[in-house]
């Protein structure tokens, strides 16, 4: 166990009533229905977008009840303008379970709330430790942030394993005999120091209460903390293609209808290097292929290795290349806007463009 733990919650508690957010509206008030909508709105958005959609509903919806007895449509059209309408539906759903199946009140457990449309293991703590009291943890991004960095923990929050271990490591972080403002304050202290000092892009170390313990601070390692996304390694496959050029013009194949750049005109490929001067030949290049630089694409589940390779068809034979059967045609580099021609193939072109002639 880190040191710091057992002072972890005095420390933020008391960072929280002196440095803290204490205006904002859905604070000092205990009412479920108040917080609860609060915090379906700042799941995905800002404090200051969620302020005029707030006060917006608590007008037009003063109670559960009233939410609960609104067309959804209503509830849609007050919700326009803040994203994530999957919030909208569930929220309105929420407020028609809380009437009909706990007599218009909020439960006050995290386990009953978090059984309700829309509320997440997260959610429902921290409406339980504003509205109740309840000694539940919180956990969103910006809490695993906060304490990815203090307590140095390693990985990728996204990751099960290294969510798991911040769930346990944020419920033994927990205030014990903590009153409800206690418990408020501690709640609120997570979400004001990642949204004050621990944010993601600069924190500002110097004013944080644990900048003497914390992992991230002491040994440099804000940004490394926490980890990223780990980057999909994706499988590689090689192609060559083949730069078959005739006076300022080069050849193009279609591509077959479906699998990448379907239906586009490409350059003609093939699976090696022997190959590729096998195919040069056929379309009447007799000279041998030249290399050209090698580059690579990056699809969603594998990356192209290129090998663009130069040949020059020989004279007198263009003609004869042109294969007619609408699969190929020679394009002069000038009129390639007039081809669907995939954009890696198109920036290999373009980079030839003031060398060929
Ligand atoms: N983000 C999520 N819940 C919040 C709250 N109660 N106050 C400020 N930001 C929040």
């Amino acid at each position: 166990m880190s040191p710091l733990a057992p002072h972890f919650a005095p420390r933020l508690i008391a960072w929280q009533r002196e440095h803290g957010r204490h205006d904002l509206p859905w604070q000092n008030t205990r009412d479920p229905y108040r917080i609860w909508l609060s915090e379906i709105m700042l799941q995905q958005t800002q404090v200051s977008t969620v302020i005029p959609y707030y006060a917006k509903f608590l007008a037009r919806f003063p109670d559960v009840a009233a939410l609960a007895a609104a067309p959804v449509d209503d509830v849609m059209a007050l919700w326009a303008g803040l994203g994530y309408y999957t919030r909208a539906r569930n929220l309105h759903r929420c407020a028609q379970t809380v009437v009909e199946q706990h007599g218009g009140a909020f439960p006050a457990s995290v386990e009953e709330l978090a059984e309700l449309p829309g509320i997440g293991r997260s959610t429902a703590a921290a409406i339980a430790s504003f509205a109740f009291g309840a000694r539940a943890t919180i956990l969103d991004g910006n809490v695993k942030r906060v304490l990815a960095r203090v307590f140095g923990v390693e990985g990728f929050p996204g990751e099960k394993k290294v969510e798991n271990a911040m769930w346990t490591l944020a419920e033994s972080l927990l205030p014990s005999n903590a009153s409800d403002d206690e418990v408020s304050a501690y709640t609120q202290g997570l979400m004001d120091l990642g949204a004050t000092l621990c944010v993601r892009g600069k924190p500002d170390c110097a004013r944080c209460p644990f900048a003497a313990d914390c992992v991230a601070n002491v040994t440099g390692r804000q940004r490394e903390l926490p980890a990223a996304r780990p980057k999909k390694t994706v499988p590689t496959r090689r192609t060559w293609m083949l730069v078959l050029r005739d006076g300022d013009a080069v050849m193009l194949e279609k591509r077959p209808p479906s699998g990448i750049w379907g239906g586009l005109w490409s350059l003609p490929e093939a699976a090696d290097e022997a190959a590729l001067a096998a195919r040069a030949e056929e379309f009447g290049s007799a000279g041998g292929v030249c290399r050209l630089a090698p580059l690579t694409h990056v699809f969603t589940h594998f990356r192209l290795d290129i090998e663009p390779r130069l040949a020059e068809l020989d004279r007198g034979v263009g003609a004869l290349a042109a294969l007619g059967d609408g699969q190929t045609a020679w394009v002069a580099l000038s009129d390639l806007d007039s081809f669907g021609v995939p954009a890696p193939v198109r920036k290999l072109l373009d980079s030839l463009q003031g060398s060929l002639i």
